[in-house]
């Protein structure tokens, strides 16, 4: 299936700009996913059924170790086709409480020779309502293929002293869709974002986040959802023991590590283009930060790890660094998106080896 990919259809989608390319391939996912039955039945094919390896995190029963990162599908209109591609789950988002444009194009671009993507999006999604109300007439949390995250972000338009109201105002509207909710403040594509890392305002916000998650338990609202904070790779070592003091102090479910960096080092180190970069360039310094959580924590935060996976071996770094569940992105540019199922086949094959 890989090889079909790269035979026929990345030559085509690498003639198109890439956003035009990313447009296509989700309108394609999109109208697959829309055809009744269909993702059940490609999923009955790749689903790896008796070689799936399935994993129970969080509370929630995962097929297989390898999901999609954030990013891709922003407004949860193709999860349900790449679950039947064999993702063991999806996470949606960034969804912001307020619809916006994102950055102006272009602001997406490849790098074929480092098998590396820049991106400076800017969170362009269609507003937090709007993906709920698509969320709600799909399947819900406990009757999907796959584990669902929504990833919500900070809106562009939200003042840093508004952050908090701000991203409650998606969580209110979301979390009853989602499967787990992931709090991104690690995209570079927002100004300011990256400072509600900083340990005071990260506190403040994941603490409000904690509450209104319980509260919705007690009044009977909804059940409460596993909430992870996903983070970015360049954070220093004082700033990550801070961030995990703080996830340990409150109780979090989880880390997703990492986003992508905002570093320009060897063959990027003169690149003048804004964004983050991803793919393989980061996948040492995300298995790093990996490694470390897995060490500070003890290995008792459950870890999802992210950063330049492109095959079995680079997924299985990251497990071996201490993660749990892998999710991948640029690799799927550049390998296909049936890339997840046979990832999720050789490590599975690995394990029972062990
Ligand atoms: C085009 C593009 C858009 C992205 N958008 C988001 C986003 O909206 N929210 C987010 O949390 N991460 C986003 N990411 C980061 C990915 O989820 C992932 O953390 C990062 O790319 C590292 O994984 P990779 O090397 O497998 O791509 C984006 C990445 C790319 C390439």
């Amino acid at each position: 299936m890989g090889a079909l990919y790269r035979k026929f259809l990345k030559p085509l989608f690498f003639k198109l700009d890439p956003e035009q390319a990313h447009e296509v391939a989700v309108k394609g996912l999109e109208t697959l996913g829309a055809i009744p039955g269909a993702a059940r039945a490609l999923a009955a094919i790749t689903h790896l059924s008796e070689e799936a390896e399935p994993v129970e995190l969080f509370g929630l029963a995962f097929p297989n170790r390898v999901g999609l990162a954030a990013g891709f599908d922003k407004n949860a209109v193709c999860w349900q086709a790449l679950a039947g591609l064999g993702f063991g789950h999806v996470e949606v988002g960034t969804v912001t409480f307020r619809p916006q444009p994102g950055n102006p194009q272009p602001r997406l671009f490849r790098f074929p020779e480092h098998e590396a993507v820049l991106n400076r999006m800017g969170f362009n999604n269609e507003g937090a309502q709007a993906v709920a109300d698509r969320l709600a007439k799909a399947p819900g949390p406990g009757k999907r293929l796959i584990p669902l995250g929504v990833n919500i972000g900070k809106s562009k338009v939200a003042p840093l002293d508004e952050a908090v109201a701000d991203y409650l105002g998606s969580f209110q509207l979301l979390a009853d869709h989602a499967d787990y909710v992931a709090i991104n403040v690690s995209s570079p594509n927002t100004p300011d974002l990256r400072k509600l890392q900083e340990e005071s305002r990260l506190r403040e916000l994941l603490d409000e986040l904690c509450r209104c998650n319980a509260r919705r338990e007690e009044v009977r609202l909804g059940s409460s959802k596993p909430i992870l904070l996903k983070i970015a790779p360049d954070l220093s070592h004082e700033q990550l023991d801070d961030i995990l003091g703080i996830l340990i102090d409150l109780k979090l479910d989880g880390i997703i590590a990492t986003n992508t960096t905002m570093a320009r080092e060897g063959p990027f180190a003169d690149l003048t283009e804004a964004g983050g970069i991803s793919g393989a360039p980061i996948r040492e310094m995300s298995t790093a930060m990996v490694a470390r959580i897995a060490k500070l924590t003890e290995g008792k935060l459950p870890i999802i790890g992210v950063g330049g996976i492109s095959d079995p071996d680079t997924a299985a770094e990251k497990l071996d660094a201490g993660a749990s569940l892998v999710q991948l992105y640029s690799g799927m540019i550049y390998e296909g998106p049936f890339m997840a199922r046979g990832i999720a086949k050789a490590l599975s094959r690995k394990m029972s080896d062990l």
